[in-house]
């Protein structure tokens, strides 16, 4: 199993260019189920969880080709996804448990084909993560759901019927599957307290290039006015905010000096806040968001995770990872998810003085991190961990490495070209 090795204490100097986000080009990837048509994505990232995705939509029957971009293309992958006809509506359980976003092919399907048979994804390291929303939604815009054997029976044999449906809290899947179910819904829809998170605006721009008619885009209350038919569209993946806040915190706790490329600063508003708060300089550049330790030590600071604007809880084992090594306290606290703080013990092998509280975690910054083997659990648990190896004195050797890579594209080619001594070991 792959590995990791970093042997830490060198500054980050240089630039990275930040590649398209994965939690927008997951359900950009299922929007192409809701038309005949070719919907074509350029700046895709090449992730795991995007090859598992492929995997999926393909036994559902759409033809997928990607490549990579041409010159003068910009960067990232291109992909072409055309969904001529619907070969199956069932979404097998050993492709949905590898990935749980797979169940934003609900939506498409039951409102393209007025029938779904999506495997329950099942929880995940971070929590049970039930998708309770996204089935009370699909039948305020007319679905049955019936839930048997382990799997989600949608059905609309007569075609949705478009309807109004109030969150009771964020769900940014939910409101994902909704708005795609809605855009070729027989009636008008609204959708009260949905996601506002700039992946959510990304999707539904693409929507509305496909020919949906969505009112709102980037409120909190969305206006689905429901089309026959969507048509063929080419759309650019947004910039992942998540990778951009990831390398601007390893940036700051190697006391180093980064250029994000191709991502800018209102995308990661909340983040960036932060950050000054914390003492790293944060500004604007030409080509995106320059990160820098403005001076000495880090200065511990509390965050708390929230639906966008607020801190991402994407970016909340990242931040833990730098308050390690900033003077003073910190709290830092998740009201997000149930079980996010797998990252702790890691870290505190690493010689990281942190005390969890259930939904919060005391952080009490130490002069320096040590180098040790630790193992990576989760996606962003695993970047932290990067994150301390970068900063630590020693060697670490990260294990489980398959979990960096279904979002975080070459990282150790990114992070070694801005200086980094990391290296990727087979095993
Ligand atoms: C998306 O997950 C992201 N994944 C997550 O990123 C991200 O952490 C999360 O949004 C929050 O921003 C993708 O976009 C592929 P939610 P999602 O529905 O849609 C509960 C990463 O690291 N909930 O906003 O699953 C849920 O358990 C991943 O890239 C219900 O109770 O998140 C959680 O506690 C991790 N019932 C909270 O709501 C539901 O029907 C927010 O979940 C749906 C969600």
């Amino acid at each position: 199993m792959d590995q990791i090795r970093i042997r830490g204490g060198k500054p980050l100097k240089g630039s990275i260019r930040i590649s398209g986000a994965k939690n927008a080009a997951l359900p950009l990837m299922t929007a192409s189920l809701l038309t005949a048509e070719k919907l074509v994505l350029t700046n895709l990232p090449f992730l795991a969880d995007i090859t598992t995705l492929v995997q999926l939509l393909m036994q559902h029957g759409v033809h997928v080709s990607m490549r990579g971009a041409a010159a003068g293309e910009g960067e990232g992958h291109v992909i072409e996804l055309t969904a001529k006809e619907i070969a199956s509506t069932t979404a097998p359980y050993d492709l949905v448990r590898k990935m749980r976003a797979s169940v934003l092919v609900l939506g498409p399907l039951v409102a393209r084909r007025g029938e779904a048979r999506v495997s329950l994804p099942g929880g995940c390291a971070i929590g049970t993560r039930p998708v309770d929303l996204h089935l009370k939604g699909l039948e305020a815009l007319g679905a049955e759901i019936e839930l048997a054997g382990g799997y989600i029976h949608a059905r609309a044999p007569k075609g949705l019927a478009g309807g109004h449906f109030v969150f009771p809290f964020v769900s940014v899947g939910a409101t994902e599957n909704l708005v795609m179910a809605a855009s070729i819904a027989k009636g008008d829809s609204t959708l009260v307290n949905a996601a506002r998170e700039p992946e959510v605006v990304d999707l539904c721009r693409c929507l509305v290039a496909m020919g949906a008619k969505i009112e709102g885009i980037g409120g909190d209350t969305l206006r689905i006015q429901g089309v026959p038919a969507l048509h063929a569209a080419e759309h650019r993946v947004v910039a992942d905010r998540i990778e951009a806040g990831t390398f601007a915190m390893a940036a700051a706790a190697t006391g180093g000096d980064v250029e994000l490329v191709g991502v800018n600063l209102d995308l990661i508003a909340s983040v960036a806040e932060a950050l000054e708060r914390a003492g790293v300089e944060i500004t604007a550049t030409a080509e995106g968001v320059r990160a820098r330790r403005a001076n000495g030590r880090l200065t511990g600071v509390d965050v708390m995770t929230e639906p966008f604007p607020g801190f991402p809880t994407d970016m909340q084992a990242q931040m833990m990872a730098l308050m390690a090594v900033a003077d003073g306290a910190s709290m830092i606290t998740e009201t997000i998810f149930e079980n996010r703080f797998m990252h702790v013990p890691e870290l505190t092998r690493m010689g990281a003085n942190i005390n969890v509280h259930h939904a919060s975690a005391m952080v009490r910054g130490v002069r320096k991190l040590t180098g040790a083997p630790v193992m990576a659990t989760d996606l962003r648990a695993s970047v932290s961990l990067v994150i301390a190896g970068l900063a630590a004195e020693g060697e670490t050797l990260i294990s489980r490495v398959y979990h960096l890579d279904r979002g975080y594209e070459r990282i150790e080619r990114k992070l070694s070209a801005c200086g980094a001594d990391i290296e990727r070991m087979g095993s």
